[in-house]
């Protein structure tokens, strides 16, 4: 519990660090194998957001939550809206309902408004929706029962979206589902709606040293995917996501650009790298092409990528005529599949190649194609 503090402590100074006071309302995406390894930490500092802690019976077994006095809290209780992975909630019943009670127990404190966002926000959505209290207190929020993920990352691959309402609608009926006190769980759209307006930023933590926020697909589908969903809701004005890593020391909180922009110089831009992923052959060029993809699925979701990240990766992997041929020997639907995901974060508007960097991308993508269908075989021939 004392570290989840310090690290809930952390993530609030890096908001506050940039310019913006205390806030009401945190979303914090908490994935299950991530909270197996680091022993609760993310679930200690939602706890901690909300000035609570976990309750153990006489036999010291976890039995629910109990608040923390403001008092001793020394701050407002911030408001926390909680989206659990479905590995999470099939993982760990008894702290999805340990964090549904902390909610609810802050929701019906008897406090000052000002010191108790948790209940003010509900109260004021009691008012607003004509739910009861406990209902407004809901703040446990995946999938539901047997269902996983929020399908963000599958419209990003499939280039299936045309505007960012599409993101946030696919995610917000996905993930919108409540997990209450009593461990059920019920649809419940319009309070989730209702809570994204408040949130004041995201975040989640990192927890593996493997994988980074670029390497998979599932960061942006879940920590993305609540990004555009409270951008919507607060009238297109854009959420800050923070990735708070624990993957050294005493742990570092990045803004999602910082982050995408570290991913980008240490791992896609790096020659030790890639040279190592191209050692793989065929599934290497795949793992680079993907981070292409959830590089752009960063931009489609948040909007703070910046456009550097892409132009780089032009310069290394598709101007660079050797690189290309060495790609595509290798693996050409990924080669191609990568030119073409550039080609779409331009023409979604993330990043302005100039005219010829444009046209030899262009270029590139044609000349991979025709490779794929044999077409250079045959004018060779
Ligand atoms: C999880 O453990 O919750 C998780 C792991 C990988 C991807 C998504 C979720
Ligand atoms: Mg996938």
């Amino acid at each position: 519990m004392a570290d989840g503090a310090r690290q809930a402590e952390r993530v609030l100074k890096r908001y506050q660090a940039d310019g913006n006071g205390c806030p009401e309302s945190v979303a914090v995406v908490l994935w299950g194998t991530d909270n197996l390894k680091s022993e609760g930490s993310a679930i200690a500092q939602v706890l901690a957001l909300l000035g609570a802690k976990p309750r153990f019976d006489g036999y010291g077994r976890l039995c629910g939550a109990e608040l923390i006095p403001l008092a001793e809290l020394g701050r407002p209780r911030i408001d926390v809206v909680v989206t659990l992975s479905g590995i999470f909630r099939d993982l760990m019943p008894l702290q999805t309902k340990l964090l549904a009670e902390a909610a609810w127990l802050a929701a019906s404190a008897d406090e000052p408004l000002d010191m108790n966002f948790v209940r003010k926000h509900a109260l004021a959505e009691c008012e607003k929706h004509k739910i009861d209290l406990e209902t407004a207190a809901l703040r446990v929020f995946s999938n539901a029962d047997g269902a996983y993920g929020s399908n963000v990352g599958m419209l990003i691959e499939s280039s299936a979206w045309t505007d960012d309402d599409e993101l946030s609608e696919t995610f917000s009926r996905r993930k919108s589902f409540a997990y209450g006190r009593n461990g059920k769980c019920a649809s419940q759209q319009a309070l989730f709606q209702g809570l994204m307006e408040n949130v004041d930023f995201a975040y989640q933590n990192l927890d593996s040293v493997e994988l980074g926020v670029t390497t998979i697909d599932h960061y942006f589908d879940s920590l993305g995917g609540i990004g555009r969903a409270v951008t919507r809701a607060r009238g297109g004005k854009v959420a800050p996501i923070y990735i708070s890593d624990q993957t050294r020391g005493e742990g570092k909180v990045r803004s999602l650009t910082e982050q995408v922009a570290l991913e980008t110089r240490t791992r896609i831009l790096n020659p030790k790298w890639y040279e190592g992923m191209l050692r793989h052959g065929y599934e290497g060029v795949r793992q680079i092409e993907a981070h292409v993809t959830n590089t752009m699925g960063w931009s489609a979701t948040t909007g703070q990528v910046d456009a550097w990240v892409y132009e780089q990766i032009t310069r290394t992997y598709v101007l660079d005529s050797e690189m290309r041929a060495r790609m595509s020997a290798l693996n050409p639907v990924a080669s191609v599949k990568m030119t073409h995901r550039i080609i779409e974060a331009h023409q979604r508007g993330f990043w302005k190649p100039d005219e010829s960097m444009l046209k030899a991308l262009q270029d590139a993508g044609d000349e991979l194609e025709d490779r794929i269908e044999g077409v250079s075989a045959e004018i060779a021939a």
